[in-house]
């Protein structure tokens, strides 16, 4: 069976390197990307020998819907670069593994064609606290209507990280580098505020990367999670959170799952690896019935069980999917999910695990606490 890294080799050899530079990459420095993986790394397993059965069961359940492994895929923009069809394939191969797939509000398919594309699929709908309330709204309203279950709102972004390579480094920057039909595509559910979406057609911005870019990024204050709830009955999951405060002030503005993530590395440089806070994040949310997810840099199935072994309930991954998705459309995003479906069975059976219940802190150790007898 191919591993990740091979998904991740075929896709540089297959995308144009603009593209493939767009996904691949962080800011900054580029140390917390490294980072989400390395902190893996550092983490070892103390297996519980003899008691693993043969029969392994990883089914889970996530705000109340069923799903047949715990790692769905995390929203990311502009799938359209990585195959024709974007966001409707991701979503076909979420569908065929029986799990979440989250869609991105900066994604080039309508929100009714994905969920159509999908039409079991378990879809929640990502969107940021836009500008002008009226493209929030349009966006979740739609969503409610076409199907998703849930709304993830991604508060880590009021404005673009610093972009030191050959990426974008802001919103003129990022027009121009991308090109061609992925461009072509644009931001076509951005459709609120029309006056003004009509106006920034004008202007020459025809795909409205300039205007999504500016209304995305919008410094949205804690209030702002107060109005979204006004306009949906959709669970809110709130995604981009890194410490114990905010976790705590996510519950408390009624979120119902928190994602521990840092963008993949795509914001603020320097912040720790996901998998590093996410033991103090889900002992400090632990009794308030409030789910916790993880991801970033999860590349194979023992960090799917690194994680859920230190308090995700779930996991994501958000370039692995990209991967498969350039290399063969849903069938390459099925085949990704179920690599590391396959892996996370290996690594239960090896660490003496039958079913997710059985997996807990004790299976993992920081090197750091290992005692060199050297
Ligand atoms: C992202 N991510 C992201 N997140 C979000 O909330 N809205 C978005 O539109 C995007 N767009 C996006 C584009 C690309 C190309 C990437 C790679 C990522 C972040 C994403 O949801 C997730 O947090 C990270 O990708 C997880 O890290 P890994 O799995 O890529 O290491």
């Amino acid at each position: 069976m191919p591993s990740l890294d091979d998904f991740e080799q075929t896709a540089k050899e297959k995308l144009p390197d603009w593209i493939m530079n767009y996904y691949a990459t962080g800011t900054g420095e580029e140390q917390t990307l490294q980072e989400n993986k390395a902190a893996y790394k550092r983490l070892r397993f103390q297996p519980r020998i003899m008691c693993a059965d043969k029969h392994r069961d990883i089914s889970n359940r996530v705000l109340g819907y069923d799903v047949n492994i715990p790692i769905g895929v995390a929203p990311s923009a502009l799938q359209s670069g990585a195959h024709p069809r974007g966001e409707m394939a991701t979503a076909e191969g979420a569908e065929k593994c029986g799990t979440v797939m989250i869609m991105s509000s900066w994604g080039q398919v309508l929100i009714e064609d994905v969920a159509k594309s999908a039409p079991n699929g378990i879809l929640w709908m990502q969107t940021y606290l836009n500008k002008d309330r009226r493209n929030t709204q349009n966006i979740v309203q739609r969503a409610e209507k076409a199907g998703f279950k849930a709304i993830v709102v991604s508060v880590d972004s009021p404005c673009v990280g610093i972009r030191k390579n050959k990426g974008y480094q802001g919103g003129d920057q990022f027009i121009k580098t991308l090109k061609g039909e992925v461009a072509a595509k644009g931001f076509v559910n951005y459709q609120g505020a029309v006056d003004d979406i009509a106006k920034a057609r004008a202007s020459g911005d025809d795909r409205l990367f300039k205007y999504a870019w500016d209304q995305s990024l919008s410094c949205p204050k804690w209030e702002e999670v107060e109005w979204l709830k006004t306009v949906t009955k959709l669970p809110l999951i709130m995604k981009g959170i890194m410490t114990v405060e905010n976790a705590k002030q996510a519950v408390a503005v009624g979120a119902k799952a928190i994602i521990v993530s840092n963008h993949g590395g795509r914001q603020l440089d320097g912040l720790p690896a996901s998998i590093e806070v996410l033991p103090e994040i889900a002992d400090a949310v632990k009794g308030t019935g409030v789910e916790v997810y993880v991801d970033g840099g999860i590349r194979n199935g023992s960090d799917v069980l690194k994680a859920l072994a230190l308090g995700a309930k779930f996991v994501f991954v958000g370039r692995p999917a990209l991967w498969g998705l350039s290399m063969d459309g849903a069938d390459g995003v099925a085949e990704v999910l179920r690599t590391l479906e396959h892996e996370l069975k290996v690594t239960m059976t090896l660490c003496g695990c039958s079913r997710l219940s059985d997996i807990d802190r004790s299976l993992v150790i920081h090197e750091a606490k290992l005692k060199c007898k050297l």
